[in-house]
């Protein structure tokens, strides 16, 4: 499993700095909601699901996490810690997020509005999902 990340340019000049992200320029879909999580309890593990459809990109802004995607054959964690770093989460990929610094926020940039009928939440399933469309 190849993981995505994204270093994105900072404008920065004497005073600090600016990202801008544009859909199709540094995030590589349409851009048609954007949500984010902040005060995340310790020891919480948000996520737990994958999308069928839906394709994401995820930035800490602000503090640390972890995210670990899984393909439903390979596991990798990927530690977000910087600003201006992100990664790319595929549909068809399960994720954990976990390991939130208390300061941390989490903003994840999505290519489809909110819809329930797109999320995996059983990760027996999940396999099974993938198993089909591998076939
Ligand atoms: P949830 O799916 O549990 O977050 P995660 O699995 O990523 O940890 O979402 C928490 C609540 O927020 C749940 O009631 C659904 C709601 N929600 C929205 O209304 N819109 C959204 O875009 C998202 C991501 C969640």
């Amino acid at each position: 499993m190849q993981v995505v990340k994204y270093v994105f340019q900072p404008h920065g000049d004497e005073r600090g700095q600016l990202i801008a992200l544009e859909e199709f320029v540094d995030i590589p879909f349409k851009i048609k909601r954007v949500y984010y999580m902040y005060d995340t309890a310790q020891g919480v593990v948000r996520g737990k699901h994958a999308h069928k459809c839906l394709k994401q990109i995820l930035v800490c802004i602000h503090g640390s996490c972890k995210v670990l995607l899984d393909d439903g054959k390979e596991k990798k964690v990927v530690l977000l810690e910087r600003p201006y770093e992100g990664v790319y989460v595929a549909n068809n990929m399960w994720r954990e997020m976990y390991d939130f610094s208390s300061d941390a926020v989490l903003v994840v940039f999505a290519s489809e509005l909110y819809d329930e009928a797109d999320y995996i939440r059983d990760y027996d399933e999940f396999l099974n999902f993938i198993k089909d469309i591998d076939q």
